[in-house]
C-alpha cells in the first residue's frame, strides 16, 4: 500500500543547537559514579548528524545552522518504552466500564482484541490496520516518547501472527519503531480450546515454539529481535513458556517475559533461568522474587556493534507497567522494594487495549514518583536507561556525546514539573535522531 514516507532527513538542519536549557538531564553514563553531574543548569545541546555532538554550559556552547531557545525549560533523553501492544484494532471500552464496576481482569479479552485484529489483517491488505498502528506511534512521540519496542500478539494464527510481525518490521525499516518483538504466546486462541474434538493447547504450544515461530523470523527477519510469553494462569504455564522462549532463544531472538501480572505464577524465576533481558508487570511478587532480580543486576552486559548490547548478557531488568497496575487496580508492582534490593528498574506503558490504554510515559514517571514512591530521579532514569537496557540498547535514554540525539524539551522549568503537575501537557518539542518530530 501507499505509506507516507518518513520525514526527510534532507528538511533537518545539519546541526541544532538547543540553548538557555535551564535543566539538562544528561544521564551520561560516564558519569553514573557522579550523578549530581548528570544534570546541568544553564546548559546548552547540539545535535548533529542524528546524534548528540556535544553538551555543556551555555556560555560556551559552539555554534549550529539552528538555534533553539528553550527559554529555561528542562531537557531530557527522549522516554524509552519498551513494553507496548500496539498492533490492535477494536474497541474494550465496555470491559474496562465493566471492571470498574467490580469485575476482574482476565487474559480471555485478548481473544476479543484478536477477533478484530484478524479482520483488520484481512481487510484491504491490513493498511488500516497499519494507520491505526502510526497513529498511536505518532501519539507516543507527541508525549516525548523517543524509542519504543511493540508486540505481536493479537493475530494468533500462523498468517496473522507473520502478518504483524511484517506490519512491525516495516515500521522499524523506516524508523518509526525501534524494537519488534513476537508473542505469538499471548493466549491460546479459541480454536484451540481441545474442545469437540478441536486441538488443545498443547498444540497451540507446539505451532508457537515451532511454524509460527518461523512464518515470523521469515517475514520479519533480524527487523523483528524479541520473543516475549504471557506466563500467567489462564495464559501458557511455566513449562509451555519456557518450551516457546527456548525455540525463539534457538532462533536467534532475546527473550522477554509477562510474569506476576495475576498471580504469583513462577514467570520471574522462568525470566532469570533463561537470562531473558526484562520481566514485566511484577504485580505479585515475593521476597525471594525481589532477590531473584536483584541478584542479576551485577551480570555484566556486552557490547556489539551499533551501540546494541548482546542479548543474551546482562541483568534482568524489572520492569514495572505503573499505568496497566491503576487501569486493572492491581496491587502496584514493587519498584521501590526492587529499587532498593538493587534490582534495574524500567518503567514502561504497555499501552494496549485491554489493560493499559495510554502511551502516556510522562504519566507513567508521574505514577511511580507519586504512588510507588520512586524519587524523581529514579522514575526518570527507570523511563529512559532503565528501558534501554530492557532493550539492550546503548545508544539511547541518555544524551551523551555521541547519543542518538532523541531530545525531550519539557513545558517546564524543571523536571519535578512532571509529578507536581499531573496530567498537564508537559511536552513543547521531541527530536529523534536530531529530527524534530513534534509539534
Ligand atoms: O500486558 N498481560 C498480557 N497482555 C497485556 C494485556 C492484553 C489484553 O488484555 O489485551 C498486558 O497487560
Amino acid at each position: 500500500g501507499a505509506h507516507p514516507a518518513p520525514a526527510a532527513a534532507a528538511a533537518s538542519p545539519a546541526s541544532t543547537l538547543i540553548t538557555d536549557i535551564g535543566e539538562l538531564w544528561t544521564l551520561d553514563p560516564a558519569l553514573d559514579d557522579a550523578p549530581e553531574r548528570q544534570v546541568l543548569h544553564d546548559a546548552a545541546l547540539v545535535l548533529e548528524g542524528g546524534r548528540v555532538a556535544w553538551y555543556g554550559p551555555a556560555a560556551d556552547a559552539p555554534a549550529a545552522d539552528e538555534r533553539v531557545d528553550a527559554a529555561g525549560r528542562a531537557v531530557l533523553p527522549g522516554w524509552v518504552d519498551s513494553h507496548s501492544h500496539l498492533i490492535f484494532d477494536g474497541d474494550r471500552s465496555a470491559e474496562f466500564e465493566a471492571r470498574m464496576a467490580g469485575r476482574a481482569y482476565a487474559a480471555g479479552g485478548i481473544q476479543v482484541t484478536t477477533d478484530a485484529t484478524r479482520a483488520a489483517l484481512d481487510a484491504s491488505g491490513g493498511d488500516r490496520l497499519e494507520q491505526l498502528v502510526r497513529a498511536r506511534i505518532a501519539e507516543a512521540v507527541a508525549g516525548g516518547t523517543t524509542c519504543l519496542e511493540t508486540k505481536t500478539g493479537y493475530g494468533l494464527t500462523l498468517e496473522d501472527e507473520a502478518r504483524s510481525a511484517a506490519l512491525a518490521a516495516r515500521l522499524v525499516a523506516d524508523g518509526t519503531l525501534d524494537e519488534a518483538t513476537y508473542l505469538g504466546a499471548h493466549l491460546v486462541p479459541r480454536e484451540f480450546d481441545g474442545a469437540h474434538g478441536r486441538p488443545g493447547a498443547g498444540a497451540y504450544v507446539d505451532l508457537a515454539a515451532g511454524p509460527m515461530l518461523e512464518a515470523v523470523r521469515e517475514q520479519a527477519g533480524d527487523l523483528l529481535r524479541w520473543a516475549d510469553v504471557f506466563c500467567e494462569d489462564g495464559a501458557f504455564d511455566v513449562a509451555q513458556s519456557r518450551r516457546v522462549l527456548r525455540a525463539a532463544r534457538a532462533a536467534g531472538l532475546g527473550l522477554r517475559v509477562h510474569g506476576h501480572q495475576l498471580a504469583r505464577s513462577g514467570g520471574v524465576a522462568l525470566a532469570v533461568e533463561l537470562g531473558a533481558a526484562s520481566v514485566d508487570h511484577l504485580n505479585h511478587m515475593s521476597a525471594e522474587d525481589v532477590d531473584a532480580l536483584a541478584a542479576t543486576a551485577a551480570l555484566p552486559v556486552r557490547e556489539d556493534a551499533d551501540g546494541r548490547l548482546a542479548m543474551d548478557a546482562g541483568p534482568t531488568v524489572a520492569t514495572v507497567l505503573p499505568a496497566c497496575d491503576l487501569s486493572t487496580r492491581a496491587p502496584l508492582a514493587p519498584a521501590r522494594a526492587l529499587l532498593d534490593a538493587g534490582a534495574v528498574v524500567a518503567l514502561a506503558s504497555n499501552c494496549n487495549p485491554g489493560t493499559s490504554y495510554t502511551s502516556s510515559m510522562s504519566f507513567c514517571v508521574a505514577t511511580a514518583v507519586l504512588q510507588m514512591r520512586l524519587s524523581l530521579a529514579e522514575a526518570i532514569r527507570a523511563a529512559t536507561r532503565g528501558g534501554a537496557l530492557a532493550l539492550r540498547r546503548a545508544d539511547v535514554g541518555h544524551l551523551a556525546v555521541g547519543a542518538r540525539a532523541d531530545v525531550h524539551l519539557l513545558a517546564a522549568p524543571a523536571a519535578i514539573h512532571l509529578a507536581y503537575r499531573p496530567g498537564m501537557p508537559m511536552t513543547a518539542a521531541v527530536w529523534r535522531r536530531g529530527q524534530r518530530l513534534h509539534p
